[in-house]
């Protein structure tokens, strides 16, 4: 990481302290008389930077070779001029008809076999060569063009990989690409017959060519395969985003490179996808997680189940490049919609989401948009500016939040988010239960959000991390769903506990080896000793119901199980919760085992949402994690220190004002004032506390 940012651009903004804040900005879509006005706008509003053009190939490229960048120079100087920085995008997201026209092959293939069609966006093949040349060819060019430009500070490669209608490629080129990548994995076909085991169904391949893509096939595919290719798409598509890093690292060294993604869409590692990057930047539209949870169910909303997503977001892209500083690239400013319109966010909103971003260790965030368009699929997605050019309901609100957050100053912000707690995030467990659910109801991510969501409350620090991180900074690790267990992560897992940390998973835990295969062994397999347990059953849970009681130790009302049960035989685990219903009542439902000198904590029921809440809490209390102060639910609270120095942001995601009872006196860092005893936080207000 490069900071300060300003520091290696000829930009003189300087004095604009650490952090980019900014706004997407489309010159492309916008007259050119109105340039200057928007300049001047984007100016007063105290931004520091735009970013634009990475939807402009058209523009850029009109027809195949005939490059013209004067439109976009021009547009870069009118920003420069008012001191706004530039970060471009690259526009292979969105490839110009003519290309479309001429070359056929480059279109996706989804998961049904059907292929797309150009009109819309993201309708490509990530493994195509010739997509791959030109794509490379316009960013190319677009890099000799704008590589001493004045104002440019950095780049955004293509545009939220993977998010359209279809994730995945299954095309004639990605096949190749599979069958290929897979030699490089494994060498030979004995190999691979053997670790996918498929002389199940008589698919025993005798040349490379003959290995197929997960398409339809009148039955389910083999799962190895099924994980394979996951994990080749993956490959595909940040070997896609490679091939620009590498040009744009030797046509702009001074600038910097980054992508935005959506944090929580599992198609891509993206751990990989950032590694070699400079800085994480991603999308997060709270508003759209509001419809999202409206369209899954009917019942009301709670506002920590929108703020936990976003917060969940956060953390993941803090940890996917190991506690780097990230940078929100689309922050949601306004309704945010594309046939239907979105929530309108409430007074106080679009400023706690900036809040929240650099709570959770943000250094940067761009709203989008600026001017709301007027053509084209995203006319209902608001930004700064209504469609008559007038300001929107949040614009001097986001003002106000940039001036006060510079304001803020150095300290503050580049101070590191701290952690006692880790959550794993895990790509191969993902993809696995996505192949293969077990219960039909049950997915990977619903599940890790469910857990966050619990454990959030403890206000400790989450890091999300991977199967393989080093967990010794943490005192407390949870793994839900942890369904495939390599050889490594057992290894890892093992040292964290005989070392003293707290490890709290969950039923299925090793069922599979990381070549997707069932274990040979007792489960949990390679963790049984760690975990004092064998699970006797497995029971996905359909109309037969399941409960669980808690032991003293864990007191709380009694849970039921959702989707599933593993049936648990202790051999040194303490009972901290024993089944209810059915031939399995009495047997134990939760265990804890000490091992070494720390504690393994497996929770066999897939425990209802309540109940969750209340346990993992506990778990994490008698881990030795201490909340820094109580707050109400709905009230998001997060540390940031430097320099022995502690700041408390305080996030009330409710409409309602909060009372916060504080122990000891504390500075509010943006409002000036010293605070003591009971303080009250407005509905959507925001605190920065500091000792
Ligand atoms: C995404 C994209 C943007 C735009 C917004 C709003 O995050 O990156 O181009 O489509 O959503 O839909
Ligand atoms: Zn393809």
């Amino acid at each position: 990481m490069r900071l300060p940012l300003w520091a290696q651009t000829n930009v003189s903004i300087a004095s604009e302290g650490p952090l980019l804040f900014g706004v997407d900005y489309y010159p492309d879509q916008t007259p050119e008389d109105l340039w200057e006005e928007d300049a001047r706008r984007i100016a007063e509003v105290g931004f520091t930077n735009v970013r634009i053009a990475e939807f402009a190939w058209a523009l850029m490229e009109p027809a195949e070779g005939k490059f013209e960048f004067a439109w976009l120079h021009r547009a870069v100087e009118t920003l420069h001029k008012h001191n706004i920085a530039v970060i471009l995008g690259t526009p292979s997201a969105a490839p110009p008809p003519w290309l479309s026209a001429k070359y056929q092959d480059i279109f996706e293939v989804n998961a049904q076999g059907q292929r797309l069609y150009p009109g819309g966006r993201r309708f490509t093949c990530p493994t195509n060569p010739t997509y791959r040349r030109l794509s490379l060819k316009i960013a190319s060019e677009m890099a000799r063009s704008f590589a001493d430009s004045p104002g440019v500070v950095g780049w955004q490669i293509d545009n939220e990989l993977t998010l359209g209608s279809s994730m995945r490629c299954y095309c004639n080129a990605c096949q190749t690409g599979f069958q290929a990548w897979l030699r490089a994995k494994y060498h030979d076909l004995e190999t691979i017959n053997k670790t996918w085991g498929t002389v199940f169904w008589s698919q025993t391949y005798t040349d490379f060519t003959q290995i197929p893509v997960p398409l339809p096939s009148g039955g389910d595919p083999n799962p190895g395969l099924a994980l394979d290719y996951d994990r080749y798409q993956s490959y595909a598509n940040v070997s896609f985003q490679g091939e620009q890093l590498e040009m744009l690292r030797k046509v702009c060294p001074h600038h910097f490179i980054t992508a935005n993604n959506v944090g929580l869409l599992d198609t891509i590692d993206m751990r990989d996808l950032y590694r070699d990057l400079d800085f994480v930047a991603f999308d997060n539209y709270p508003g759209f997680f509001e419809m999202l949870l409206h369209q899954q169910s009917s019942a009301p909303v709670p506002p920590d189940a929108i703020s936990a997503l976003s917060a969940m977001g956060h953390d993941f892209a803090r940890g996917a490049k190991s506690g780097k500083p990230f940078m929100i690239m689309e922050e949601q400013s306004g309704k945010a919609g594309q046939r239907s319109f979105g929530p309108q966010p409430e007074k106080g909103q679009v400023r706690l989401w900036t809040y929240q971003a650099i709570a959770h260790g943000g250094m940067g965030v761009n709203y989008f948009r600026w001017d709301t368009a007027t053509s084209g699929a995203e006319e209902y997605w608001h930004g700064m500016l209504n469609h008559d050019r007038s300001k929107s309901p949040a614009f001097d609100e986001m003002q106000q939040t940039v001036r006060e957050l510079k304001a803020l100053g150095g300290e503050v912000l580049n101070s590191k988010y701290v952690a006692e707690t880790a959550l794993v995030f895990d790509y191969d467990c993902s993809w696995a239960v996505t192949i293969q659910p077990g219960h039909f109801s049950l997915s990977y991510l619903p599940q890790v959000q469910s857990w966050y969501g619990a454990i959030s409350p403890s206000h400790s620090g989450i890091d999300i991390v991977g199967p393989l991180s080093d967990m010794a900074p943490y005192k407390i690790v949870f793994a839900p769903l942890q369904y495939v267990v390599s050889e490594a992560q057992a290894a890892k897992i093992r040292s964290f506990v005989q070392s003293g940390g707290v490890f709290v998973t969950g039923f299925r835990l090793g069922a599979k080896t990381d070549t997707s295969q069932m274990v040979r062994t007792p489960l949990p397999g390679l963790l049984r000793d760690v975990m004092g347990v064998t699970v006797e059953d497995y029971v996905p849970i359909y109309s037969a119901k399941q409960g669980v009681k808690f032991s003293a130790m864990l007191a709380c009302p009694d849970a039921t199980c959702t989707l599933w049960a593993d049936i648990l035989q202790t051999s040194g685990a303490d009972v901290l919760g024993t089944y209810t219903a059915g031939a399995h009542a009495g047997k134990a439902a939760i265990t804890a085992n000490k091992f070494g000198k720390g504690k393994a904590i497996y929770i066999g029921g897939d425990l209802d949402v309540v109940s969750l809440s209340r346990v993992l809490p506990s778990l994490a209390a008698s881990a030795g994690i201490q909340q820094l102060i109580d707050v109400p639910r709905g009230v998001e609270l997060t540390a940031r220190t430097a320099g022995g120095k502690q700041w408390i942001f305080l996030l009330n995601h409710t409409a309602d004002a909060q009372t916060i009872g504080l122990a000891k006196s504390f500075i509010d860092v943006v409002r000036k004032e010293t605070l003591n005893g009971k303080i009250s936080l407005e509905g959507y207000g925001v605190r920065i506390l500091q000792a």
